[in-house]
């Protein structure tokens, strides 16, 4: 995020998404001093009070406009490097230095606070009321299973993008060769997308790749086929949750999802789980992420333009595309882009 100023998001599409919830922040980077982030153009600070529960308010003082990440969180208040303002977790402003009777507040001295959950060790933000609810993935929450967060992953390029790189399936040949795909086989097989409200479900069986020895990240016990058997629920905008299994009880979930920064800037968080391997230390998840990531980077980042075009025509889609058709439709038809 560094650079050159980012794009800004078109107005059309921006209504849409500001009620959504999208992911701002491992929770564990977020902790009692301020941080600062941006979501959909919008700055934002995020704080934790005394009782551990996250904040996200607009990154502004409505004093003089300065940022409150450079402030410091004191008690259940931040606090303006400024002037020293303070400002509770709903962000009424609590005290004013200047004043003779610091406590005699105006109504309107208020810092404006999102709607900010914590889910899956992610912080999410939703700057309107959200459409939709997050999606249930019981398994992230389930000490049966091990949860490895890989990235995050800054890109330069629109959170659209991300996401359907994540879901293409044809890539895989060519920029993941050895690791997620083989030259030799490249072809895509049918698949058939179910458009269910804001979510799109498929499910693909995709010719198995055997592990690396750098990268010892999937099942090696019985495999019932050859085949990895991938089912995917794209939630609109930019969360994806794959389950993947091998026919046997081995199984893995990917859950990933974009943070859409501005027109040309995203971070994705993919959240691996796995039930095998359990002891397997989560750097080995996180290198093979990185890999994989820096490979798909490159490539994206270079795609013009930078966002999704909806417009069917603006790109060539072949029968092997229905994901990224049925994207496209979907996000036209809830107004998100
Ligand atoms: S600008 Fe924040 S207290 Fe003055
Ligand atoms: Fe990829």
């Amino acid at each position: 995020m560094e650079g050159e100023e980012p794009a800004a998001i078109p107005k059309e599409s921006s209504a849409g998404l500001r009620a959504c919830w999208h992911p701002v922040m491992y929770a564990h980077d977020v902790g009692r001093a301020p941080t600062a982030t941006l979501l959909l153009d919008e700055p934002l600070v995020l704080w934790r009070d005394s009782a551990g529960a996250a904040h996200a308010f607009r990154d502004v003082c409505v004093h003089r406009g300065t940022a409150l990440s450079l402030g410091a969180v004191e008690g259940d208040e931040i606090v303006c490097a400024y002037h020293g303002w303070r400002y509770g977790a709903d962000g009424a402003c609590t005290a004013i230095p200047q004043l003779a009777d610091s406590r005699r507040v105006p109504a309107r001295a208020r810092a404006v606070a999102h709607r900010c959950a914590e889910r899956y060790g992610l912080v999410w933000v939703a700057l309107e009321e959200p459409r939709w609810p997050l999606p249930d993935v019981p398994e992230l929450d389930d000490p049966r299973w091990r949860v490895v967060r890989t990235g995050p992953f800054s890109w330069r390029t629109d959170a659209s993008r991300q996401v359907e790189n994540f879901t293409d399936f044809g890539h895989f040949a060519f920029v993941h060769r050895g690791l997620l795909g083989d030259p030799a086989r490249p072809v895509v097989a049918a698949h058939e997308v179910i458009t269910d409200g804001p979510v799109l479900r498929y499910r693909y069986g995709r010719p198995d790749q055997p592990n690396t020895d750098a990268f010892p990240v999937y099942a090696a016990g019985e495999r019932a086929d050859e085949t990895r058997r991938t089912h995917y629920a794209l939630h609109l905008p930019y969360t994806i949750v794959e389950h993947i299994d091998w026919g046997g009880r081995d199984g893995m979930v990917y859950f990933f999802a974009s943070q859409p920064v501005s027109a040309d800037r995203c971070v994705g968080y993919c959240l691996v789980a796995r039930n095998y391997n359990l002891d397997q230390p989560d750097q080995v998840m996180q290198d093979f992420e990185r890999t994989i990531f820096a490979q798909d980077q490159r490539v994206v980042e270079s795609q013009r333009p930078e966002r999704v075009p909806v417009d069917l025509a603006a790109e060539l889609h072949l029968t092997f595309d229905a994901v990224a058709v049925a994207y496209r439709r979907a996000m036209r038809a809830h107004g998100l882009a």
